[in-house]
């Protein structure tokens, strides 16, 4: 979608029926679309073509984020996640953003594959002999994939690292492959590159040939998110905005002083970043481990996510590694992953990172502007007591009361949802009801 806005009020508040039909329409798609998702779409025979020794399909709930407004165009984010406030979070967070929304910056989709030699005798002549063939093996490897030249992608560079003189697998040299896979995540396209040129590479060096497959610490392949979030957009019902702004600037800088904090700061981050990776049926494992190391990568754990004050607001800037794709993979055979881009409008594997970086950054600000404010139990509590007012069997705006008044008493509890629910039903306050 690109016209249609994705600022939806009150989109929580619809039955899923008629939150489908509303996605539909403004993602223009089939009004058969959410087929896709339904029981069996992903069947046991597709599943079994999938991965090994298949005896089922396992479902999580499937949503739809909504306000998100990246790179000046609206964008609906679907999101696949078993853990509750994590979608209500990206969407209050990405109305704060709004009128600015986020803007994004992608690098070029350069990922890295390492063959490894060992057993070299001397280090510094086999590094100087690969240097010298640099040339020469690039073009070898741009030979062996010549469709993903056409399109502009393929090798574009060969690093030597030399690791070690000497030790148990003696002198160690690591050559590293730069490859631009296009919209394609690539782990398949470079490790048979590293295959390939491990036997050429070894003979170069004076070594045998050690492990050939991709790095997943890709840090030529990252998204930068950026956003600015007004004071009156911050402020809570008990602080003001330059208040909000304060805490929410102090809890970066904790995460910027102590691991122990980084992890969950960032940990926040991947609640949004997974959830758009597994609902586009990406390889969240290795995003997931790229992140991690990234986030270490200057000698000790840092926040992916930095967050600074400037008069009037809070300047929000994310930075990590994001191997996704837009062909390949699981989106060959997964129904419901290829109708999540379709939402999404996600067709460019850059695309797919902005977006799920821009989850990820928003994820990341309800957070800490919840943890800088009241503690992040009060929504959850008001998310789950919506959640046992459902289970209770209420419907319509019997939610919202029976919600409100569980969270008013404290007393958070399925068996306390059924009471609340029946004496609200009960004819004498249907009577005086207004
Ligand atoms: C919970 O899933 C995520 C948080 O712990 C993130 C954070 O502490 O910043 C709330």
């Amino acid at each position: 979608m690109s016209s249609a806005s994705s600022r939806i009020s009150g989109f929580y508040r619809l039955p899923p029926a008629e939150r489908r039909r509303k996605l539909l329409e403004l993602a223009r798609l089939p009004a058969d679309g959410f087929a896709a998702l339904d029981p069996g779409a992903l069947t046991l025979e597709l599943a079994d073509g999938m991965i090994e020794n298949v005896v089922g399909v396992y479902a999580l709930p499937f949503a739809v984020a909504v306000n998100f407004l990246i790179d000046g165009a609206d964008v609906l984010v679907p999101m696949a996640i078993e853990e509750p406030s994590v979608v209500a979070a990206a969407s209050n967070a990405a109305r704060m953003a709004r009128p600015g929304g986020f803007s994004t910056v992608a690098s070029a989709p350069v990922m890295i594959g390492q063959i490894q030699i060992t057993d070299i005798v001397d280090v510094d002549a086999a590094t100087a002999a690969l240097r010298g063939h640099a040339e020469q093996l690039l073009g070898d490897a741009r030979r062996l994939v010549p469709r993903l030249a056409e399109r502009g992608g393929g090798p574009v560079a060969l690093e030597v690292r030399p690791l070690a003189r000497s030790g148990p697998d003696g002198g160690v040299v690591v050559v590293h492959l730069h490859v631009d896979c296009r919209d394609a995540m690539g782990a398949n396209l470079v490790n048979t590159l590293c295959e390939a040129l491990a036997t050429q590479v070894a003979e170069l060096a004076g070594g045998r040939p050690g492990l050939r497959i991709l790095s997943n610490l890709t840090d030529g392949r990252t998204i930068t998110v950026r956003c600015t979030i007004d004071d009156d957009r911050l402020a809570s019902e008990e602080a003001s905005g330059p208040e909000v702004r304060a805490a929410i600037a102090a809890a970066s800088r904790f995460a910027e002083l102590d691991p122990y904090r980084a992890a969950t700061h960032n940990k926040g981050i991947m609640n949004g970043v997974d959830a758009v990776l597994v609902a586009t049926g990406q390889d969240w494992r290795a995003v997931e481990a790229g992140a991690h190391a990234y986030a270490a990568r200057r000698g000790s754990y840092g926040p992916l996510a930095v967050w600074r004050e400037r008069p009037g607001g809070l300047d929000g800037e994310l930075v990590m590694p994001m191997a996704v794709g837009t062909v390949g993979g699981a989106l060959h055979v997964h129904p419901g992953a290829r109708l999540a881009l379709d939402l999404a409008g996600a067709h460019a594997a850059n695309r797919l990172g902005a977006i799920a970086g821009a989850a990820g950054l928003a994820t990341n600000l309800a957070a800490l502007r919840a943890l800088a404010t009241e503690g992040i139990q009060r929504g959850h509590m008001a998310l789950h007591a919506r959640g046992l007012a459902r289970a209770a069997g209420a419907t319509g705006d019997l939610i919202d009361r029976v919600a409100e008044e569980l969270a008013a008493t404290g007393d958070v509890k399925a068996d306390r949802a059924r009471e609340v629910l029946a004496r609200l039903c009960s004819p004498h306050m249907v009577k005086n009801t207004p």
